[in-house]
């Protein structure tokens, strides 16, 4: 048995998360962690919300509210809509908590101990009209590199370069839209991340046969460019203080504590059980653990490069990713999710019309991972409709209704298993094998594909055995047919378990097995298509998908804002 840490990118609390972050990072990360689950192996699984910086105080101003309050009113709002979609976090915790500020503080003492930390004078942008300095993510500009618009003040979106504001062209306030801003002297600390260059490019190295191509050029890309030394304090409230005199007024930079939020969610965790759970042995000295980091790819650059320098400069030996997964993009009919222009469908909505594994299911088929890919709710009834509906949930009804009425509501006893039968263990042994790895390597919209291959073949399966026409004249052959079929059913709800866990559910209890302990481990068609027995009692019951209409299409078109 392995151990597996995985964390999602930590969202961030002001935002509301839409279709485009549930398989941004947040769906992905859950479906690898049920996969490894079913493998057996031993799974830490954390993610939660990334809650400090500007995006916080503006917004708790916005609701005239504290901003501890803010904070907690949509952290509990992330929580629920993620339960509902049904992510399996181990954990689900914050980086505001006094267990995340305790980590902080312990590596920035180290990192200051060996000498990384440095303080400097800076020139930063001050809003005349704001009244206040105005942190990077708050101004916006035309990128210096790409010619882009709307680059902010941290990084530009559009060419993922890490930007420091005054290089911004034509730059305004992004609170205020003022543009009467005027740049003056401050003091910070920095990360001095060219004194850990040739260390980290060295470990940056070691990740080349491991690392998916888009990472691991995303960090070369980095390291070829020279790294810039990082500042990593802010002049803002709503933060954890800066150890140290002088920096009364400043706290540390929300990208400082983000990740290293992980480590303090993580302690979190710890914390509520302290006698059972050992936060320390999966992130100090932890020689066993493979760490498996999901994010969207504009987020590579801060878990390929800052993090793991800031982990280096420690001296100590924390855990750093193995793995890491950077997804591209989900737009909406072809444009950009946004809340202020009510385009676009988001998580706590989009589960209010449709179960969760409706989602899922179309969210990881179109993962995004070699390009963007685009949301429309034609393509989501179309793959609903026909993969879900037409292939899964048919295929279960036609079998379970065929034998309850033909032969009876438990699977069949009498006949034997042909070469036909053979043929298709074959076949299909091969396909799982391929859905498996493909889950292994993280390639989600290939093991997707595997999936429904694998339903198709049972349709096809029974459409050329023909139980109800064979039933007249070899009854004995029919209830063989029939016994593989429901056989199959089982099959296919285990398999779909990591993807649509209500489904498999709801398929298991249909056959009478609704607490059995499911298993991927060297999944052996052969052996699992005689796991169901003679005898064993099912039921038909309800349908598990419902047809999504052309009027209810139209409907959702309205209100999401896509039908002009
Ligand atoms: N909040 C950031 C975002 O949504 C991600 C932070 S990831 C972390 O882009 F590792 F820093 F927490
Ligand atoms: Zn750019």
């Amino acid at each position: 048995m392995s151990r597996i840490l995985i964390t999602s990118a930590l969202p961030y609390v002001n935002g509301i998360p839409h279709l485009g972050h549930m398989v941004g990072c947040l769906l992905p990360s859950d479906v690898y962690a049920r996969y490894q689950r079913m493998l057996g192996n031993e799974v830490l699984y954390i993610c939660g919300t990334d809650e400090h910086g500007t995006p916080s105080e503006v917004g708790a101003a916005k609701e005239n509210l504290p901003v501890e309050d803010y904070c907690t009113k949509y952290h509990n709002r992330h929580k629920d809509v993620y339960h509902k979609f049904n992510l399996s976090f181990d954990f689900f915790g914050r980086t505001s908590t006094p267990q995340n500020e305790e980590i902080v503080n312990h590596i920035f003492a180290q990192l200051d101990k060996n000498g990384f930390i440095e303080e400097k004078i800076i020139k930063q942008v001050f809003s005349i009209d704001d009244n206040r300095f105005l942190p990077d993510r708050y101004i916006t500009g035309t990128c210096p590199h790409c010619g882009y618009d709307k680059a902010r003040g941290d990084q530009c979106e559009n060419c993922t370069r890490v930007l420091e504001p005054t290089e911004l062209i034509n730059p305004r306030s992004t609170i205020s839209g003022s543009t009467n801003l005027e740049v003056r002297e401050t003091k910070h600390l920095f990360l001095n991340l060219p004194k850990l260059e040739s260390e980290l490019a060295e470990w940056v190295k070691t990740k080349e046969p491991y690392w998916p191509d888009v990472a691991y050029s995303i960090a070369q890309k980095w390291l070829k460019e020279g790294l810039q030394e990082r500042c990593i304090t802010r002049d803002l409230k709503w933060g954890f203080p800066v150890p140290r005199a002088g920096y009364e007024d400043k706290v540390f930079y929300v990208w400082f504590d983000a990740p290293i939020g992980y480590i303090g969610i993580s302690k979190q965790w710890a914390d509520e059980k302290p006698q059972e759970r050992d936060w320390k042995s999966w992130w100090l000295d932890a020689k066993d653990v493979y760490y498996v980091q999901f994010m969207g790819k504009d987020n590579v650059p801060f878990h390929s490069i800052s993090f793991p320098a800031t982990l280096l400069g420690t001296r100590e030996n924390w855990t750093k990713v193995d793995y890491l997964k950077g997804m591209s993009y989900l737009t909406f009919e072809g444009g950009k999710f946004s809340k202020s222009e009510h385009r676009g469908i988001f998580a706590e909505d989009a589960i209010e019309e449709f179960p969760a594994d409706y989602w899922r299911y179309w969210l990881m088929s179109n993962a995004p991972e070699a390009s963007d890919s685009s949301f429309s709710f034609d393509g989501f009834a179309g793959v609903v409709n026909k993969d879900l509906n037409g292939v899964l949930g048919n295929f279960v009804s036609r079998v379970l209704k065929m034998t309850a009425s033909k032969i009876g509501s438990e699977v069949p006893a009498s006949g034997e298993m042909t070469a036909q039968e053979q043929e298709l263990i074959t076949t299909l042994q091969e396909k799982v094998d391929n859905y498996l790895k493909y889950l292994k390597d993280m390639e989600f919209r290939k093991a997707l594909n595997e999936l429904r291959a694998i339903w198709v073949d049972g349709n096809n399966y029974i459409s050329a055995t023909e139980p109800w026409t064979v039933i007249k004249e070899n009854p004995d052959r029919a209830a063989a047919i029939l016994r593989v079929c429901i056989n199959l059913i089982r099959i296919f709800a285990i398999l779909c378990a990591p993807i649509m866990p209500d489904t498999s559910t709801a398929i298991l209890a249909k056959l009478g097995r609704a607490d059995e302990n499911i298993s991927l481990k060297e999944f052996s068609v052969a052996k699992e298509i005689e796991a169901l027995q003679p005898g064993q009692k099912f039921e038909v019951g309800e349908a598990l998908f419902e047809r999504i209409t052309p009027e209810k299409v139209e409907d959702l078109k309205v209100k999401y804002g896509s039908g002009k």
